[in-house]
């Protein structure tokens, strides 16, 4: 589980856009569903964007997929689309708030079509209903 900026100020930001929990709180959320699923999980939060790259790198060899929510860099970092591109393992993107109701420039996303799917717009369930999507993904597809 990576997540990118501003991610570890929940709690603090609009409630309308992304609820009312904290990191800690959404991070128990989805390790419950990990163990529902029987998987193992390990949790990564960054403000920045070299970090996420250099962590999708690195996650390649000791993962089997990833659920990454890049935050505002989902719209401008082709460095993010390039390492996704490049891993060969599958990345559901996801996020909190639905980004193709909000300003025109959180419609672009440029990981989209790198990504196995999206899941956005559902709080917490767009986490939980994106890992138990890769987590399928995985086992049906021998990924
Ligand atoms: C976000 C949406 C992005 O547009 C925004 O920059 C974020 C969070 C979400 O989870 O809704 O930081 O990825």
């Amino acid at each position: 589980m990576l997540n990118g900026p501003n991610l570890n100020m929940l709690g603090h930001r609009d409630p309308v856009y992304y609820g009312r929990l904290t990191l800690d709180k959404l991070n128990k959320l989805i390790r419950q569903k990990a163990q529902e699923l029987n998987v193992d999980i390990k949790f990564y939060q960054t403000n920045h964007e070299g970090n996420l790259v250099t962590l999708i790198q690195r996650q390649r060899k000791y993962v089997d997929g990833i659920l990454l929510n890049a935050g505002a860099y989902t719209h401008t970092s082709i460095a993010i689309r390039d390492a996704i591109e490049l891993i060969k393992i599958p990345v559901v993107e996801v996020h909190l708030s639905d980004i193709n109701a909000r300003e025109p420039f959180r419609r672009v996303s440029l990981i989209h079509d790198v990504c196995i799917a999206t899941f956005s717009g559902e709080k917490e369930q767009s986490y939980l209903k994106g890992l138990e999507f890769l987590v399928n993904k995985i086992r049906t597809e021998n990924l």
